[in-house]
C-alpha cells in the first residue's frame, strides 16, 4: 500500500484559531481524505507551536504561566478541528517530551559535526513572525513585511549559528533535480509549488544564504540546547522538527512508513523556512528531504490578511453557526458549506478575499440547487411513482451513455488534481457530473415517459440520476463530510459511505436496484434572507 504524508504548519498558540488557520487545515484535510478514498495509507499531521518569545509574552500579558497558557490555547485548536471535522491522525505539541527530545537530538548532531557554532547575532526581529529581517526585506519605516505597520525590534545576543550558507549549492541542485524529475514524470512533484513561490525562493537562495541564528539566550521558554543550557533552541528550528518528531524519529515505525513527507502545506509567508532552512537541516543531518512544500496564498478580508497580530479575525465555528441559523441547515452541514466554499472560491495558491455574500451564493447555487435539489426532486419522483424503491436499471438509451461516460471520466480524473492541490479544478470536475445529471433529468424528463405509459423508461432515468448522485457523493465526501453521508442515507445504500473508495465511484451502476430510498428534509435548505455583514471582525 502506498503511503501519503501531509502536514499543516503547527500553529502558534498566542491566540485562538481563526479562519486563516482553518483554511490550511481544511485544505490538508480534504487532500488526506481524498487520498484515503484513493486507497493510500495516509498520515495527516497538525499541531501547535508552543515555544518562543511570542507565546511567552502573550502568556505573561494574560498573567498565566506559559505552560498553562499553551495548554489552554492548544486545546482551542483541537476543539475547533473537531467542529470542522478535521481528520488528522496525530496532533503534535512542541512542549511534549516526545518532540523536545528529537529537537535536541537534531541540534546536537548538527553541533557535533560542526554545522552549528557559537557567535553573536544581531538584527531586526519581528516577534509576530519570530523572524529576523534584513534591510532589503523591510517594509516602510523599518516595519515587518508580513505584519503591515508592525515595528521591528533590534536584537543582539550571544547565539548559536547554523551554517546555512554551506548548503546553498546543494539546495539549488536539489530543487532543479526535483523539477527535472517532475518534467520527466508528471506524477513526481517539484520541490516547491506553486511556480510563483518557487521563483521567489530560488531568487532568495541565489541572492546568497547567510548563516542563521538557531538559539536564543535571553529567555528560557524553549527546548534547552543540550550542550549549553544557557540557550534554548530558536523556535523555528524547534518547530520544524515536529514533522519528524511526530513520526517517532529515528526508530519509530511511523517514521519508516511515512517519511519523507509528500507535502508540507504552508501559507506563503513561511515558505522560506520550509523550502530553504528545513531541507538544509535535514540534508545536513543525513535525513531524506520532503517531496514538496506547497505554499498557498493569503485569505484576506477587505484586502487585509486575516491575522490576530493584525486584528482581523473570523471564528470559523461562529461563522458556521451563523450559516446554520440563516439556512436552517444542520450545523455540521453548515461546516461542510464553509469547507466547500473556501476551496471552491479561491484558486489554491493565490490570495483571495473572504466575502460572505459569495459564500451564500455558493451555498444556494451549488449546494442547495445543483446537489441537494437534484437529490430531492429525484427521490420525490421515486417515492411518488415507484413506491420509494430504487427502480430497475433498464437498457441504455437516449442521454444515458453520455451521463455514464461523464461520471466515469470524472471519477478517474479527480485524484491528479488533488496531487497538485488544485481543489478548485477538482470541484469543477466533480460538478461536471452534477451539471450533466441535472441536464439529463430535465431533458430525459421521466414525467413525460410516465405520461406516455413507459414506466420502465421513467424508472431507468431516475435510476441513472440517483446513480450520478451516488458517484458525486463519494467524490464530494472529502469536502462535504456530513452532507454526503446524509445523501447516502437518503439513497438507502446498505454499504456505509465510509467504506467506499474511488474505485466504487468509477464503477457505473453500483447503486443496488430495489433498495428503499429514505427521502428526508433538504440537506441544504436555501438561504433566503439577504446576507448580513461578516461576523467576528474586530479592530482593523
Ligand atoms: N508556528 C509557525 C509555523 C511553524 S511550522 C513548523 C506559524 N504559525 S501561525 O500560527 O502564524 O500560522 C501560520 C499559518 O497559518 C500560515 O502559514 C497559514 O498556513 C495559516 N494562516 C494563518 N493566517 C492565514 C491567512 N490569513 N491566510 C492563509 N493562511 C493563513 O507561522
Amino acid at each position: 500500500m502506498k503511503s501519503y504524508y501531509i502536514t499543516t504548519p503547527i500553529y502558534y498558540v498566542n491566540d485562538v484559531p481563526h479562519i486563516g488557520h482553518a483554511y490550511t487545515t481544511i485544505a490538508a484535510d480534504v487532500a488526506a481524505r481524498l487520498k484515503r478514498l484513493a486507497g493510500y495509507d495516509v498520515f495527516f499531521l497538525t499541531g501547535t507551536d508552543e515555544h518562543g518569545i511570542k507565546n511567552l509574552r502573550t502568556a505573561e500579558e494574560h498573567g498565566v504561566a506559559p505552560q498553562a497558557w499553551v495548554d489552554r490555547v492548544s486545546g482551542e485548536f483541537r476543539r475547533l478541528w473537531e467542529v470542522l471535522h478535521i481528520s488528522h491522525d496525530d496532533f503534535i505539541r512542541t512542549t511534549e517530551p516526545r518532540h523536545k527530545q528529537v529537537a535536541a537530538q537534531i541540534f546536537q548532531r548538527l553541533y557535533d559535526q560542526g554545522d552549528i557554532y557559537l557567535g553573536t547575532y544581531e538584527g531586526w526581529y519581528c516577534t509576530a513572525c519570530e523572524t529576523f529581517y534584513t534591510e532589503s526585506e523591510f517594509a516602510e519605516g523599518r516595519t515587518c513585511p508580513v505584519h503591515a505597520g508592525r515595528p521591528l525590534e533590534w536584537l543582539a545576543e550571544e547565539s548559536y549559528l547554523f551554517r546555512l550558507s554551506k548548503y546553498q549549492d546543494w539546495l539549488l541542485r536539489h530543487i532543479e533535480q526535483s523539477e527535472a524529475a517532475a518534467a520527466a514524470d508528471g506524477s513526481a512533484p517539484p520541490a516547491i509549488a506553486p511556480l510563483s513561490q518557487r521563483n521567489e525562493v530560488v531568487a532568495f537562495i541565489k541572492s546568497g544564504l547567510r548563516d542563521i541564528a538557531v538559539s536564543r539566550s535571553t529567555f528560557t521558554w524553549g527546548v534547552p540546547v543540550p550542550f549549553d543550557p544557557r540557550h534554548v533552541i530558536y523556535v523555528w528550528i524547534d518547530a520544524l522538527t515536529n514533522y519528524i518528531s511526530a513520526l517517532g524519529y529515528p526508530d519509530g515505525e511511523r517514521f519508516q512508513r511515512f517519511w519523507p513527507a509528500d507535502v508540507h502545506l504552508v501559507g506563503r509567508e513561511i515558505v522560506r523556512f520550509h523550502a530553504v532552512i528545513w531541507p538544509i537541516i535535514l540534508h545536513a543531518a543525513g535525513i531524506e528531504v520532503p517531496q514538496q512544500t506547497f505554499a498557498h496564498g493569503w485569505l484576506t478580508f477587505g484586502g487585509q490578511r486575516f491575522s490576530k497580530s493584525l486584528g482581523v479575525v473570523i471564528d470559523p465555528a461562529a461563522l458556521s453557526r451563523e450559516i446554520a441559523a440563516e439556512s436552517g441547515a444542520d450545523p455540521d452541514v453548515a461546516v461542510d458549506a464553509l469547507r466547500y466554499f473556501l476551496l471552491r472560491e479561491i484558486p489554491f495558491g493565490a490570495d483571495g478575499d473572504f466575502n460572505k455574500p459569495a459564500l451564500i451564493h455558493r451555498f444556494n447555487a451549488d449546494l442547495a440547487n445543483d446537489y441537494g435539489n437534484l437529490l430531492n426532486r429525484t427521490l420525490a419522483l421515486v417515492n411518488r411513482h415507484f413506491g420509494g424503491q430504487v427502480p430497475a436499471r433498464g437498457s441504455e438509451e437516449g442521454g444515458d451513455a453520455l451521463l455514464r461516460q461523464t461520471a466515469a471520466q470524472v471519477a478517474g480524473s479527480v485524484e491528479p488534481f488533488i496531487d497538485r492541490l488544485d481543489f478548485r479544478a477538482a470541484l469543477d470536475e466533480i460538478w461536471k457530473i452534477l451539471s450533466a445529471a441535472n441536464k439529463y433529468l430535465d431533458e430525459e424528463a421521466p414525467w413525460r415517459s410516465l405520461r406516455e405509459g413507459k414506466p420502465e423508461r421513467a424508472g431507468a432515468i431516475l435510476y441513472n440520476t440517483l446513480e450520478a448522485v451516488r458517484v458525486a457523493s463519494i467524490l464530494l465526501s472529502p469536502w462535504l463530510v456530513t452532507a454526503t453521508a446524509r445523501a447516502w442515507e437518503q439513497l438507502g445504500i446498505p454499504a456505509p459511505l465510509a467504506t467506499q473508495r474511488l474505485s466504487d465511484a468509477a464503477r457505473w451502476r453500483g447503486l443496488p436496484a430495489g433498495g428503499r430510498v429514505r427521502p428526508g428534509t433538504p440537506i441544504f435548505p436555501r438561504i433566503e434572507r439577504p446576507a448580513a455583514a461578516a461576523p467576528g471582525r474586530s479592530g482593523g
